[in-house]
């Protein structure tokens, strides 16, 4: 019978990929802990609504790439494609809107049915914080910041590039899509069957077209700073100064318009070269109008989200576990008080094990594949006099120990890895 195999797409995380996602998880988990963000859980699946309505009609999130199927009780529900409407729906059905400023952070899976490839999967995960409430442009500086200092505390600053831009507010889209239309229907024509479909749709969307010659075509399009209104212009400003004053460099790209429809004002996006054509590892903006079309109050708000797997693949390897005690009975009859010893060690906060099978020779090879710091030896005639023999695997030096002074020995070890 041939074996299953895991569906197109998703994987499964094991060893380095595991610790490299704790990682990343771990130390997001922590720096918006000291921005005051708290974590939510939100269902992995929603009604369909809380997708389709809000993040655009004609993105490709919404068109082709969402999980949606029908339960058994005849319900539209979707695996989640992303945190952020999940979140503000969840302030909502939550009796939340009133207790705001709110700062969530969160991190699991989503899912999208996009063609794999490296970094890009079709269940992958987010790290993301979602800032509710504060209109102030100092807001989009403070989740912007995050994001930096998380970057920064995995070692991966470095490696990427904060590129911003504004999507204005109402008028200056109004306005601004009036041009796009104008100069995007002089090339109809030339322009993909997709683009085609979103001049008159949403023309912005065709900023965001991959296709080779929508590029060509949207290379010279015109770029929103001509139709900014006075407050969306005085409201980026403001956000690329508080940025300068933060010290978070960045570049401005007028043609982020991000694959989302709900943004409004500030979009960004941390880049890197590093991964080849997935190299967008965090992105967000503000999404002033998405709290009111899940039926809650006007509601001001900003955030991102990062592709775990993307910056998984930047970081260094991560630090394993403190190197392990091996307990090794030698002989049959010294195995139950062995099992005692291991049981003692790891009640007193010292990682150990006991191999299951083998002779003295095989458990030692054994301690030493698994990296173990130091052995502990238990013959029966040494169990019977309550003492054991530790093996310091690092110097190899072997002493006899009292077994009431064991932990004490264990943990008075010398730090050090065994070669
Ligand atoms: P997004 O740009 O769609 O934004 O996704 C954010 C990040 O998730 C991407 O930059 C990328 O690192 C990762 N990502 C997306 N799709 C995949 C995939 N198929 N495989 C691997 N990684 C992927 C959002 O999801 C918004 N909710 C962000 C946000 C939060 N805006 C405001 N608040």
């Amino acid at each position: 019978m041939s074996s299953l195999q895991p569906v197109r797409g998703t994987r499964d995380l094991i060893g380095d990929d595991q610790r490299r996602y704790r990682h990343v998880t771990d130390t997001a988990r922590h720096v918006s802990g000291l921005y005051g963000f708290e974590e939510w859980q939100t269902p992995i699946f929603e009604d369909t609504g809380v997708f389709s309505r809000t993040l655009g009609e004609t993105s490709d999130v919404v068109t082709k790439e969402m999980y949606t199927f029908t339960d058994r009780g005849g319900d539209s529900v979707t695996l989640r494609p992303e945190g952020t409407a999940a979140v503000c729906r969840a302030l909502v059905s939550n009796g939340l809107t009133q207790s705001l400023p709110l700062k969530v952070f969160y991190a699991g899976p989503m899912f999208r049915y996009e063609r794999p490839q490296k970094g890009r999967y079709r269940q992958f995960h987010q790290i993301g914080i979602e800032l509710i409430g504060p209109a102030e442009p100092l807001a989009d500086a403070e989740v912007i910041a995050c994001g930096w200092q998380i970057l920064t505390a995995l070692g991966i600053a470095e490696s990427v590039t904060l590129e911003i831009n504004t999507l204005g507010d109402t008028d200056s889209r109004t306005a601004y899509r009036a041009a796009l239309v104008a100069y995007f229907t002089r090339y109809a024509t030339s322009l993909s069957e997709d683009s085609k479909a979103r001049l008159e749709r949403n023309p912005l969307r065709i900023l965001d077209s991959k296709d080779e010659g929508d590029r060509k075509i949207v290379a010279d399009a015109p770029t929103i700073a001509a139709h900014l209104t006075p407050l969306a212009a005085g409201f980026y400003d403001s956000v690329r100064n508080s940025l300068t004053a933060l010290g978070i460099p960045f570049v401005e790209n007028p043609r982020i318009v991000r694959g989302l429809d709900y943004y409004n004002h500030t979009a960004f996006e941390f880049v890197t070269t590093q991964l080849g054509a997935q190299g967008t590892v965090m992105g967000g903006g503000r999404y002033d109008g998405l709290v009111r079309q899940m039926g809650g109050p006007e509601t001001p708000a900003v955030g991102w989200a990062a592709g775990i797997e993307r910056l998984a693949m930047l970081i260094a390897e991560p630090q394993g576990e403190a190197a392990p005690i091996a307990v090794i009975p030698a002989g049959d009859d010294a195995e139950a008080a062995a099992f005692g010893i291991v049981q003692q060690l790891r009640q007193g906060g010292i990682r150990a094990d006991i191999g299951y099978k083998g002779n003295l020779r095989r458990r030692m090879e054994r301690a030493n594949k698994a990296g173990a710091r130091a052995a502990i030896i238990l013959g029966s005639e040494e169990a019977a006099r309550g003492v054991a023999q530790l093996k310091d695997l690092v110097s190899g030096t072997q002493s006899e120990v009292s077994l009431d002074a064991l932990l004490e020995a264990v943990r008075a070890l010398p730090a050090g890895t065994p070669a």
